[in-house]
Formats: structure tokens, sequence, C-alpha cells
């Protein structure tokens, strides 16, 4: 399997901006083979990036939406609209949607549901916080995750693609080290019925990622600020391992 590289703009870049950001990455990796590359633009920058990567071979995400797929739920987006526009992707729980928003596993599990029937593929995030990590409760609050998070769909998680993501490595500059986020991979994948695709998210950076990229756990890293600007996300997705 390619190692997926995969980059979460979050609440940044607005059309004009991303359409720029995606035409200078595209120079960029023109060169580069064996890799799943996958942007994830806001949801107004959508249209602009699927018309520039239009027989690309960088892939478009989302970073939410809803379970139902359509309806009286104003403010929200249907996976169905997502896919029309070329999304293949779809992020799930990333912990800015749990922590700020304070979604739910319920919910997640509704999500994950919709996507599977529709056929997106969710990038379906977990992790711990720093407080949860010093309580020693690392694999109890993920394996929570994941029970209520998969309920009722266990026997398809590998249509899936599970994220590591401890909030207190996200955006904080502080990465896991490639040893102890190896260790969390094995847990989840020690949980999960069948073999799934495991990235690991929070402050990947050029300067940490071929250290991450060492390990064998580790399947791919969904990034956030380091996405954002070009050189930076194309030397990510260059990454260099002996592996
Ligand atoms: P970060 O964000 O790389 O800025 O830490 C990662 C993420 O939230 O997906």
């Amino acid at each position: 399997m390619e190692p997926i590289i995969a980059g979460n703009w979050k609440m940044n870049m607005g059309p004009g901006e991303s359409r720029e950001l995606v035409i200078k990455l595209l120079q960029l990796v023109s060169d580069v083979q064996n890799r799943e590359i996958i942007v994830i633009p806001p949801f107004t920058s959508l249209p602009g990036v699927a018309e520039v990567l239009c027989n690309t071979k960088i892939k478009l995400g989302a970073q939410n939406m809803h379970w139902e797929r359509g309806g009286a739920y104003t403010g929200e987006i249907s996976g169905l609209f997502l896919k029309s526009l070329g999304c293949e992707y779809v992020i799930i729980g990333h912990s800015e949607r749990r922590h700020i928003m304070l979604e739910p596993d319920e919910w997640l599990n509704r999500k994950l549901k919709t996507a599977l029937d529709i056929g997106l593929i969710s990038i379906f995030c977990v992790g711990e916080t720093a407080q949860e990590r010093e309580q020693g409760m690392t694999q109890q609050v993920i394996e929570r995750q994941l029970n209520q998070g998969l309920r009722g769909i266990e026997n398809e998680v590998h249509k899936m693609i599970i994220a590591y993501e401890p909030v207190w490595a996200i955006g904080s500059g502080k990465t896991a080290t490639p040893k102890s986020a190896a260790e969390v991979h094995k847990f989840i994948r020690s949980k999960l019925k069948k073999p799934v695709t495991i990235l690991y998210g929070g402050s990947v950076k050029p300067e940490n990622v071929d250290a991450l990229m060492q390990e064998e756990e580790i399947d791919g890293v969904l990034v956030g600020g380091a996405s954002l600007k070009p050189e930076s996300f194309a030397r990510i997705i260059k990454f260099e391992s002996k592996r």
C-alpha cells in the first residue's frame, strides 16, 4: 500500500488562496510516485480546488459532513454534496470537532455509517488529551472512541482510515515520538477486526516526518499547519524512509 500524506487546511485558505496553493503543490510533486496525496480544504474552497485537481494525482477530501443526506439542518453539509464535487475522503471526529464543537461519539458513529453508505472514505480521528495521557488513560480513551465510533460497523473498518492524533500534539509543536506513536498504532490495530490503514497526526513537519515514517506501524501522516505552505507540504510528501 502506498503511504498516505493528507493535508488538513482547517479554517484556512479561502477559494483564491486554495487554488494558488494547490497549483504550486502540483508543480512541486510532479515527480513524486508511490504516494497517495490528499488535500482537505475548507468547504467553500472545494469547487475551485476540485477544478484544478481534475485528472491529477492529488485526491480531494472534506473536513466534516452531516450524517443525513439532506433536509432541515441549517449550516450543515451533506456527504452527497461532497461526493458530487469529487471528494473521495472526509475527516470524521477531528479533535477540534470533538473538543470545540462538542461532537459526541454517537454523532461520529452516525457520520461514519453514512460515509460508508455513500462511498466516501472516512479519516476517523482518535486521540487522547494531555491530561488523559498524564493519567495513564491513553489506551482506555482510544478504546472508547473506537468502540463507540465504530459500533455496528466493526466489520467494515478496512474501508476507512484511522488517524491517531494525540490532542496535545496538534498545533502545539510537540510531536509524539515515533516509538510512542507506533505503540498506540499497534494498540489500535489490536482492537480492530480487520487490517486497517492508520495515519499519525500532530505537529508533523518536514523535520520529523522521516523519523515517523520509519516506523512500520505508521502508514502515513495527517498534516495541519505544515500543509499550508506548498514547500513544506511537498517535503513531507517526499519523506525519506529506509523502510
Ligand atoms: P497540526 O494539525 O499538524 O497543525 O498539528 C494536525 C491536525 O489537526 O490534523
